[in-house]
């Protein structure tokens, strides 16, 4: 469905205080001073890290050196005076699978079985892996979810299985071989690396979770092995090679009952879920008749790009959430921490610190690494301090009398072991970025109208601001490693446009004002990418009457300015980024381009956006981005 943020999950009325009545306003007046104010108490300098090949601060020159682009309304992508932006892998393009290319039909009349060769619907989180020599490389994308107005030639006006089995075909991941071939990038096919990953295709269970008896189904007795990973938002690359997705609102596919448990209404579980309808053909999405189906998503998924028969594994040691994404960061002794937001409001961000450390050898000698660790919750002090609070069956309240009977148990119900935990509530987290190099980590919180409207949860000092429309990104540096368990945190942006009139929607934003911060990804420069994703029905009224459509921006974490770098068309999200090692092109995913406020309607595909093709469907697809001198992106 279109994504409607009034209905989107509010599942949380625990009643831990952690900070929300204790918020200090003097250090909230600090806050909104602005980042100088705020980051040279709290963050010693480090020195600037020099990467071979890569202009750096530490260089010499700016680190951000285009010429930034206006607001923009227009049905396009724009990016910077010197660069070339075209367009690959848009919804329906087959993938290249050796035994089937199945062209996209303009009318949407292909068949699931034919949507299951091709790009998913609405591209997200998206990781390069380079492929030996320069030039040649994997594509690893999300599609988080379906306009099934759009996906059918009719929509929805009739429904029926074959439409839930490629409603489902367009979910998942694709893995894609790309080359730069001829001056500009394309797409290689067939390739045996071609993949895709859809809400059917079998997958394991890892981690302590795995075999519980609340993921047993009829159809999987044994809680072992489960079809599927829907709803893919952002992603993570490790240092192993594989690629972690993420399944985010996946609570939205599944029929509840009228009067769901206390499990289910803290998980938002709800009669016909967001209205996909899966549920009407596919008796698993029916959680009256499958109760413990919907523990069986909400993972972190681990796959391997470099192996298309490799079964991807639900990790349960790293909790279950509506995640948004996976960062990982490595300790200095080499041990993984994986590093995720959970965006719904009021809901939590966490960190997975593994056991043992990464292995030399790759994915497979790391199959079982994120299988043990420790799990925390983040709690965000109003001191500028904050402590991470381990999700341990048996500690503190995590015990059988509070309902946890083991450790599978805290990690199927990490929200309520967090609510209990006393973890800091926040204003939808959505995409972490690490900054190796100063060991600093950065988050989004996108949004969150209801704070401090909903009786009970007022502001506090991470989330300043009541009815947040504007979202904000807050930063912290953990003490001694990243597998500390207290850390030093401020805000690196309060985002806002300084010409509206109320004080808390103006933001502290140095350079182009924005709204609603999502997909960020720190490259290897240590350029912050930040892509907002203000929704359709808030956009060009309210408090965004002049930041246009969605756009990215760029970073300079070290001065604090941001730069705006591309605008989307209309309608759209702009949802994950990555580039090639040498820093010289940059794919970056538009999603769901002409989003109304509800499903598309069939008759009117092209209603509020033909992009890219100008004409019929507008389509979600990958952007490759390059400087015509051939120079580093963003410099
Ligand atoms: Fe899928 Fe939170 O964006
Ligand atoms: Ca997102
Ligand atoms: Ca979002």
């Amino acid at each position: 469905m279109a994504k409607d943020f009034a209905t989107m999950e509010n599942s949380n009325p625990s009643g831990n205080l952690s900070i929300q009545d204790v918020s200090d306003p003097v250090r909230r007046i600090v806050l909104r001073g602005g980042f100088g104010a705020a980051a040279g108490a709290l963050f010693a300098p480090l020195a600037a890290v020099s990467l071979p090949g890569c202009a750096s601060p530490a260089g010499g020159g700016p680190l951000l050196g285009f010429t930034g682009v206006p607001a923009s309304t227009t049905d396009a992508v724009a990016v910077p005076d010197g660069y070339v932006a075209e367009v690959i892998a848009a919804w329906g393009e087959p993938v290249g699978l050796a035994h089937g290319m199945p062209p996209f039909k303009p009318d949407a009349s292909h068949s699931a079985a034919e949507q299951a060769a091709q790009m998913g619907m609405h591209h997200d989180g998206i990781h390069y892996v380079a492929l030996g020599a320069s030039g040649r490389g994997l594509l690893v994308m999300n599609h988080e979810y379906t306009d099934d107005g759009l996906l059918h030639a009719d929509g929805m006006a009739t429904w029926n299985a074959d439409k839930v089995m490629k409603s489902q075909a367009a979910h998942g991941v694709s893995v894609i071989e790309v080359e730069f071939r001829r001056g500009r990038w394309q797409m290689v096919r067939p390739s045996r690396f071609a993949r895709r990953i859809t809400a059917a295709t079998p997958m394991a269970l890892g981690g302590p979770a795995a075999g519980h008896a609340l993921m047993r189904t009829a159809a999987d007795p044994e809680g072992r092995q489960i079809l599927g990973t829907l709803n893919n938002c952002g992603s993570g690359l490790t240092p192993w090679g594989t690629v972690l997705t993420c399944e985010e609102n996946f609570v939205g596919y599944f029929h509840g009952p009228q009067q769901p448990d206390a499990h289910g209404a803290r998980w938002g579980l709800r009669p016909a879920g967001y209205g996909y309808r899966w549920h009407e053909h596919d008796a698993r999405f029916d959680a009256t008749l499958h109760p413990n189906e919907p523990n069986r998503f909400g993972w972190i998924v681990e796959l391997d790009p470099m192996d298309p028969n490799a079964t991807p594994v639900k990790r349960t040691a790293l909790g279950r959430a509506a995640h948004e994404g996976a960062t990982v960061a490595v300790t200095r002794d080499g041990r993984a921490v994986v590093y995720s937001g959970e965006d719904a409001r009021f809901e939590y961000i966490y960190k997975f610190v593994s056991r043992d450390s990464i292995a030399a050898g790759g994915a497979r000698a790391n199959n079982t690494l994120l299988d043990h660790g420790t799990l925390y919750v983040a709690r965000f002090d109003a001191d500028g301090t904050g402590r991470w609070s381990a999700l341990v069956h048996g500690q503190g309240p995590l015990t059988a009398a509070n309902g946890f009977a083991d450790q599978g148990e805290v990690l199927i119900k990490s929200r309520q072991a967090s609510d209990l935990l006393g973890a800091t509530k926040m204003d939808r987290p959505e995409w972490i970025a690490v900054d190796a190099a100063r060991g600093e980590v950065y988050c989004t919180l996108t949004n969150n109208s209801h704070r401090g409207t909903d009786k009970g949860r007022p502001v506090d000092a991470a989330n300043p601001r009541a009815h947040n429309t504007m979202g904000h990104i807050i930063r912290w540096k953990e003490d001694g490693d990243f597998d500390g368990t207290g850390f030093r945190w401020n805000h690196f942006v309060l985002a806002g446009d300084p010409a509206n009139s109320r004080d808390d929607v103006k933001g502290n934003v140095n350079g182009d004002a924005f709204a609603s911060p999502d997909g960020l990804w720190m490259d290897a420069r240590g350029v912050l990418w930040i892509q907002t994703d203000m929704s359709t029905s808030a956009m060009g009224r309210g408090d965004l009457p002049r930041l246009g459509n969605n756009m990215m921006l760029a970073a300079d974490v070290a001065t604090g300015e941001i730069r705006r770098f591309l605008t989307g068309p209309v309608g759209c999200e702009v949802a994950g980024v990555t580039t090639t090692p040498d820093l010289r092109t940059m794919f970056v995913n538009i999603q769901h381009p002409g989003e109304g406020a509800g499903r598309s309607d069939p008759t009117q595909p092209g209603r509020f956006s033909t992009w890219p093709d100008g004409h019929g469907r507008p389509r979600s697809a990958t952007v490759v981005i390059r400087r015509h001198d051939g120079g580093i992106v963003g410099t």
